[in-house]
């Protein structure tokens, strides 16, 4: 087709042109649809307007129809993986989707651990999700919105569900009504075992983020998820070293209870990215058991979690490319 029969034929020059499905002109109406895959609210807009835009600067269109398609933003799956429990694999994940929700996304937070859900008591609250259509809409928390199997079964009990049973309860975490959601944060069961598998199989997460602490056998398990997530094609984002280094709160002085640098040294032989160091802190873990999550407080206490989520956005664009 011949430029000069289409007059918008120009807008293939558009910068967005690859998201122009359709172009129309009759009457001097100019009908665009648009595709607006993988943007958050924000962008869409923007890109709505600018089209609007070109579409009416353009000579013979007085009237500008832009229909944006896919009504929800694509969601990014972060899923937050370690060898094993207790390295911090919870708090890692509550204060990195809240340092991401600070970057001005809407995030949500899935607690997915089967054998230890944590997120109720790391956000502070025991309110249980309400189900519509028989979807389950999160509970709110901090700016974001979170599900965990503990606000399926009362607290204090254990849960340590196996088989089918776990998946189907996760799979109803990750396909609940998470609304404008535009990054889901998912704390996964530690270990590599069948739940974890089908879990990624079903959930495909953009990418992965791997907590271990400085001592070498956490990094052993460290290696057998990276392994796991490489398997199943899922983009390992890289590893944070938590509980790194210890300031002490009476003298200041610094010392290295679980060694230092460790998994610094494993990323680089593995060929991960290293995505920083969380230090050993008094204050971390009394606000996290307070259910006031460090990335939300001081600016001492956040800092280090506003870097992680930067490192951790930086790392998912590369992998997007
Ligand atoms: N950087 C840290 N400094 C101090 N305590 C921490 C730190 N990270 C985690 N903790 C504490 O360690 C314990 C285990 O953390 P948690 O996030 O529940 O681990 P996991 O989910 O891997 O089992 C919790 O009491 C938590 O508050
Ligand atoms: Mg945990």
């Amino acid at each position: 087709m011949a430029a000069e029969n289409d007059p918008l034929a120009t807008l293939d020059a558009h910068p967005e042109a690859a998201r122009l499905r359709s172009r129309k002109l009759k009457d001097g109406v100019a009908t665009l649809i648009v595709d607006a895959t993988g943007l958050g609210t924000a962008d869409r807009a923007a890109v709505e307007e600018n089209f609007r835009d070109a579409a009416l600067a353009i000579e013979g269109v007085s009237e500008a129809r832009i229909a944006m398609t896919a009504s929800q933003p694509a969601r990014t799956l972060i899923a937050v993986g370690a060898g094993k429990g207790g390295v911090g694999k919870s708090t890692v994940a509550t204060n990195l989707a809240i340092a991401i929700s600070r970057t001005g996304k809407k995030v949500g937070l899935v607690d997915a651990d089967v054998y230890g859900p944590s997120q109720p008591t790391l956000l502070g609250t025991n309110a249980k999700p309400e189900a519509e259509d028989d979807r389950l809409i999160p509970v709110e928390a901090h700016g974001l919105k979170f599900l965990s199997l503990g606000q399926l079964v009362s607290p204090g009990h254990a849960l340590a569900w196996r088989g089918p049973m776990a998946t189907g309860a996760l799979a109803k975490l990750i396909e609940a009504d998470w609304g404008d959601a535009e990054v889901l944060v998912v704390d996964l069961p530690p270990g590599t075992g069948d739940v974890q598998l089908s879990l990624i199989q079903k959930s495909r997460p953009d990418g992965a983020v791997i907590v271990s602490t400085p001592q070498d056998l956490s990094l052993i398990d460290a290696t057998r998820a990276i392994d796991l997530f490489r398997k199943m094609d899922v983009p390992v984002l890289g590893i944070v070293e938590n509980m790194a280094g210890y300031i002490c709160p009476h003298c200041g002085e610094g010392s290295d209870p679980f060694g230092s640098g460790g998994a610094e040294a494993a990323a680089e032989t593995i060929g991960v990215p290293f995505l920083g160091r969380l230090p050993l802190s008094p204050a971390i873990r009394s606000a996290s058991d307070a259910g006031m999550p460090p990335a939300a407080g001081a600016p001492q206490d956040a800092d280090a979690f506003t870097r992680l989520a930067a490192a951790v956005l930086a790392e998912l664009e590369k992998v997007r490319r």
